[in-house]
């Protein structure tokens, strides 16, 4: 859906489809030089990654490899706890892997965070990150991103996989959700 479908919902438009597409289009192409020569394991984070992983992955004019894992933060509410249980582990063994996660959003940074402690224990050869949005005044820990897609302000966002309550993953665009639908 298209956020005309649901105007009411939402009180800003913060990034469209067309500049989502421009965007992923650009890191393809940086990441098609820095993985030149080695093979490239992508893992995208449930559910979020999972319009961003779509549409990254085909950008690339070259082969990858893919894999997934859910994991949940547990805190109050919508805050991320940095206490991360894994609801789907990887299928892949990330021995010697070159690993690129590929994240929907960076908000406090404490799942990334974990995330990439727990890969690195896994005997990965190298972890990077890309994500396609972050909140730099919300992150309550450095987490190093080489490939970021936009900077947004500290609002809640849904749309291109983001939800609220399992709701607006299909919006097309990424935009502010009105405060009168979780009030
Ligand atoms: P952290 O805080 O650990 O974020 O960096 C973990 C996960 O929380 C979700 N998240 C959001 N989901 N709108 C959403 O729909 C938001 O503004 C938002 N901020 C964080 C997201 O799944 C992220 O990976
Ligand atoms: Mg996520």
């Amino acid at each position: 859906m298209r956020a005309a479908d649901i105007s009411d919902d939402l009180t800003e438009i913060l990034v469209t489809e067309e500049q989502i597409q421009d965007k992923l289009q650009e890191l393809a192409e940086q990441v098609l030089v820095d993985y030149e020569g080695k093979d490239l394991l992508l893992v995208g984070v449930l559910k979020g990654a999972v319009m961003v992983m779509a549409d990254f992955a085909r950008a690339l004019p070259r082969h990858i490899m893919m894999d997934w894992m859910a994991v949940s933060s547990y805190g109050t509410g919508t805050r991320s706890s940095g206490v991360v249980q894994i609801r789907k582990d990887l299928d892949t063994d990330l021995h010697d892997k070159d690993v690129l996660i590929v994240e929907d959003i960076i908000d406090s940074g404490l799942t990334l965070s974990w995330l990439l402690e727990n890969f690195a224990s896994r005997g990965a050869k190298s972890v990077s990150v890309l994500a396609l949005l972050r909140k730099p005044d919300a992150m309550k820990v450095h987490v190093e991103c080489r490939y970021v897609g936009f900077d947004i302000p500290n609002d809640f966002v849904v749309g291109y996989g983001l939800d609220y309550a399992e709701k607006y993953r299909n919006l097309r665009d990424v935009a502010v959700l009105a405060p009168h639908v979780y009030a």
